[in-house]
């Protein structure tokens, strides 16, 4: 890849603004774990990987911070900072899933303060170092899927920006590239924020892989049209039947693509399964402001006072994914059984 996503910078975490992108590739530098929380809540960083590595790297920067010689207060205040990401965004698991890595840290015990700063660094660098060596995985178990001349459909951006690097579903089509395969990107915009039009597009643009973004409405046409041989999207929290969070607009993609035919694959980490929960209705949905569907640009597109629905994300059902390549391998449906049986001793 050609950019950084993220970056420890030992005083500080360096983030790319992904809120300028395409247009101004801008880096922010967060000195304090709050500037790493308003980077992750204001979307600066997005994409639930990405995220999870953010958190991690700002509960370590406040460990350098925290100005103590006691341990009780050294502890107490890193756990504000977990709390405090945490609250950041409710949907993608992989928050949760890095603070409480991060929090495990701080469990062991008979450690003095010096040693739990540099363990904690430790801990988010393995959790950046990892998320690459992850996603390279996804690729290479779901390349596969993608033969020669296929057209694939994505949504939103499951790529280097929104991962510590390389991408899930961009990933997976990464390692199909390095195996020679030719084929071609539909990228829908992905309203309200267009991570699609200006950050999937952006990557494929500088990969030099063939793409066509398309507004989200057009999906149904090019399926139609024969041109869609599969859909790969990412996932933001996966429950342990399959249901399957992503950026709003999934659902209705998935629902065209099984009218059609056509298979629909999640690629994401084991870290994106959520255990916890038994379907896709436990799944907390984040709602978002109202300007953001209001405005484009900082242009007010729709009349003031009109009322806003707008949900970030949406849960796909099981019954309409053909698979879900993890690091591991493809996951099969039937996935009530398939994920515990394949993964399940995988999560940590
Ligand atoms: O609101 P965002 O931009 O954080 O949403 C991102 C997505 O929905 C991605 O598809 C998902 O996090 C997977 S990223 C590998």
């Amino acid at each position: 890849m050609k950019f950084k996503t993220i970056e420890w910078k030992g005083d500080r975490v360096r983030i790319l603004d992904q809120r300028r992108l395409p247009g101004l590739v801008r880096h922010i530098d967060c000195n304090t774990a709050s500037s790493v929380a308003k980077a992750i809540r204001e979307m600066a960083i997005r994409g639930a990987p990405a995220i999870g590595v953010a958190a991690a790297m700002g509960i370590a920067l406040a460990g350098q911070k925290i100005r103590t010689d006691r341990p009780a207060l050294f502890l107490k205040e890193v756990d504000k900072v977990c709390r405090q990401m945490g609250q950041t965004r409710p949907t993608a698991v992989n928050l949760f899933w890095a603070i409480r890595r991060m929090r495990s840290v701080l469990g062991r015990s008979a450690q003095g303060i010096k040693e739990l700063r540099a363990e904690l660094i430790k801990e988010a660098l393995a959790i950046y170092r990892e998320d690459i060596e992850v996603n390279r995985s996804i690729g290479e178990k779901g390349q596969n899927l993608i033969k020669d001349g296929a057209g694939i459909l994505t949504h939103c951006n499951a790529g280097a920006l929104a991962t510590a690097g390389y991408g899930t579903a961009l990933g997976v089509m990464y390692a199909a590239r390095d195996q020679g395969k030719r084929f071609h990107v539909f990228v829908d915009e992905t309203r309200p924020l267009l991570q699609g039009c200006r950050l999937t597009a952006w990557e494929l643009v500088q990969e030099k892989i063939p793409a066509t973004v398309i507004t989200d409405n057009m999906a149904g046409v090019l399926m139609a049209s024969g041109k869609i041989d599969l859909v790969i999207v990412g996932a933001d929290r996966i429950a342990r039947n399959g249901d399957t969070a992503n950026k709003i607009g999934t659902y209705g993609l998935a629902v065209l693509s099984k009218w059609h035919g056509i298979p629909l694959y999640v690629a994401a980490p084991i870290s994106t399964i959520d255990f916890g929960l038994d379907s896709g209705t436990e799944i907390p949905i984040e709602e978002r402001g109202g300007d953001e569907v209001t405005h484009i640009g900082g242009k007010r597109i729709a009349p003031t006072g009109i009322k806003v629905f707008n949900p970030a994300f949406d849960v796909t059902p099981h019954s309409l994914i053909a698979g879900i390549i993890t690091e591991k391998g493809i996951i099969r449906p039937p996935f009530n059984k398939s994920i515990i049986r394949d993964v399940g001793s995988k999560a940590t």
